[in-house]
Formats: C-alpha cells, sequence, structure tokens
C-alpha cells in the first residue's frame, strides 16, 4: 500500500500547458491557446485567478515551444505601469499588474508532449514533497468554491481528490470515467476508474474534470505506469495504480457551471457566457444578442 502523508492544505498548483491545441488550428499556431482572450483576459488567468481564490499561492506552468508569452502574461511590466500611471488611468494599471500579483508563477519545459501524466511528472521537483493541485488549462469553473473543498478533503484524506462531473453517455470516450461507491454530500469514494472508454465499457458516467489534488506518490506511480489510452502516460492511470495499491481516492461531483475553452463551439460559449455577466459591457451585450438572434431566427 502506498504511503500517503496527510500534509496540511495543498498551496502548490501545476497547469499542464504544452499541448498544440490543434482543435483550435490556425488560431494556435502562434499564440497559445491558454492566451486567447475570454472577454479582456486570457484563459489561463481565469484559472490562475480560481486557483489564487483558493487559497494557492504557487503556480507551476508546464509548458512547450513557441510559449514564452504565457509567462510573460503573469511578469509585471514597468514600462506599460509607468505610462498608464502617468495618464492617471488607475483602472488599467490596476488590470495589468493584477496577474503578477496573483500567485509566483513558474514555468518548467516540457520537451515533447507524451501525455498529461508525462507532463505532471515535470513538476516533481518544483513541488518538492507534499501534496499539489492540478488545473487543466482549458476549463475553468465560475467559482472557487471546488477547488476549496477539494483542498481541504485532500488534506484530511492525504490521498487522490478529482472533481467529477455527470456527462452524457455518448461524451465518455472523451474523459476519464470512474465508478463510484458511498457517498457522503457531494463526495463519493471512488472505486475504479478508466481513461477514454467506450460507452460500452464506460463504468459510469462520471467523468474527471480538469481539477486533481494529488499527493506527492503519484509521482512514484507516474514511473511505474507505461502508455495508456492514445499511446500517452496518462494521469488516469498512474491514480488508478495508486488506488488499486490501497490509496484514499475522492471525488467531488461538481454542481456549478464548467467552461470548456479548449475547441471552438465551448470557446464561444465562454465568451458570451461571460460577457453577459460583466457589470460593465454586460448589459449592452445582452441588448444586442438578443436583437441578433432575434433577427437570425
Ligand atoms: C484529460 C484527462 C481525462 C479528463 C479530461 C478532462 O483528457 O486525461 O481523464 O477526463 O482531461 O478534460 P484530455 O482532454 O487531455 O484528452
Amino acid at each position: 500500500m502506498p504511503q500517503t502523508t496527510t500534509s496540511g492544505r495543498a498551496v502548490k498548483a501545476v497547469i499542464p500547458a504544452a499541448g498544440l491545441a490543434t482543435r483550435f488550428l490556425p488560431a494556435t499556431k502562434a499564440v497559445p491557446k491558454e492566451l486567447l482572450p475570454v472577454v479582456d483576459r486570457p484563459v489561463l488567468q481565469y484559472i490562475v485567478e480560481e486557483a489564487a481564490a483558493a487559497g494557492i499561492t504557487d503556480v507551476l506552468l508546464v509548458t512547450g515551444r513557441g510559449k514564452t508569452a504565457m509567462v510573460d502574461h503573469f511578469d509585471r511590466r514597468p514600462d506599460l505601469e509607468q505610462r498608464l500611471a502617468e495618464k492617471g488611468d488607475d483602472e488599467r494599471l490596476a488590470a495589468v499588474k493584477r496577474p503578477s500579483e496573483l500567485a509566483a508563477i513558474h514555468s518548467i519545459r516540457q520537451g515533447e508532449a507524451l501525455g498529461l501524466g508525462h507532463a505532471v511528472s515535470f513538476a516533481e521537483s518544483h513541488v518538492g514533497g507534499g501534496a499539489f493541485a492540478v488545473l487543466l488549462g482549458d476549463e475553468f469553473m465560475d467559482d472557487a468554491t471546488l477547488l476549496n473543498e477539494m483542498l481541504d478533503l485532500q488534506a484530511r484524506t492525504g490521498g487522490i481528490v478529482i472533481a467529477l462531473l455527470e456527462v452524457g453517455k455518448d461524451e465518455v470516450s472523451r474523459y476519464g470515467i470512474c465508478s463510484v461507491s458511498r457517498a457522503e454530500g457531494n463526495a463519493v469514494e471512488i472505486t475504479g476508474m478508466v481513461e477514454k472508454p467506450s460507452p460500452e465499457d464506460a463504468p459510469s458516467n462520471l467523468a474527471i474534470i480538469g481539477r486533481y489534488i494529488l499527493p506527492f506518490e503519484i509521482f512514484d506511480a507516474l514511473r511505474r505506469i507505461g502508455p495508456g489510452s492514445g499511446g500517452e502516460i496518462q494521469l488516469t492511470d498512474a491514480m488508478a495504480l495508486m488506488l488499486k495499491e490501497g490509496a484514499p481516492v475522492h471525488g467531488i461531483v461538481y454542481g456549478g457551471v464548467r467552461y470548456d475553452t479548449g475547441m471552438p463551439l465551448g470557446y464561444l460559449q465562454t465568451v458570451v457566457e461571460l460577457a453577459c455577466q460583466r457589470a460593465d459591457i454586460g448589459p449592452a451585450f445582452r441588448q444586442w444578442l438578443v436583437e441578433f438572434v432575434g433577427k437570425e431566427l
């Protein structure tokens, strides 16, 4: 049985962001998909904001070739800041500084993208010990409650905690799918998991969504698995190995809104929804949208 250790609430997060984003070409040929704007902030900033709101203070971006602009976004821009300060534009000045104030941002390069598990394995020396969060860069949630609850639960159990979402049977082959037993509120005990099963083989319709809290022992499990679904090193397989060896694995079933910006349709829905919610442009945008849709029907 793997020794998992309770080491208090995790304060570090890893965001795998080295992928080629082929579902979004040609937009992502030169611009990382993580930097596509949702209204006026890049997708990645929303994710880091969600992490910071849940008490994460240190974020490691696992990046790849052509993606250094992502790290720049979280750096200071003294020239721009000075210009805005001189103009007395305090609002924009605060907006420009904000990304650098959210958390300490670090990056590491994943030379070749061999799967999510492979990306996470690059975080071992940065994490150093103890539990940490993994947040996938093209999914974000509308508040930090989920991540907060997950961090609390992990600090209590010392094991793995993942976020789950009920999906349609026709969608199961896009996700890691879990079988679960005992439920306590919205927390469930996970009894099995499989990466991208066919609808016939799926043990349930509970899909793993892009939030994980993992104990340090996951790095050893990642070393002990081989390539899985799609020939890639799968995080799901490493978690399944720890589960088999007796580590506690829990899920929190998410009931809120999840934004999937990884492909054009989900991205557009996210932009429209978040634009409608904005206090500044929301009212005018909603009015235009209603008129536009009315004309199209
Ligand atoms: C990854 C994980 C999968 C999870 C999904 C959530 O898959 O491997 O288990 O359900 O993220 O979005 P990917 O979307 O990278 O193929």
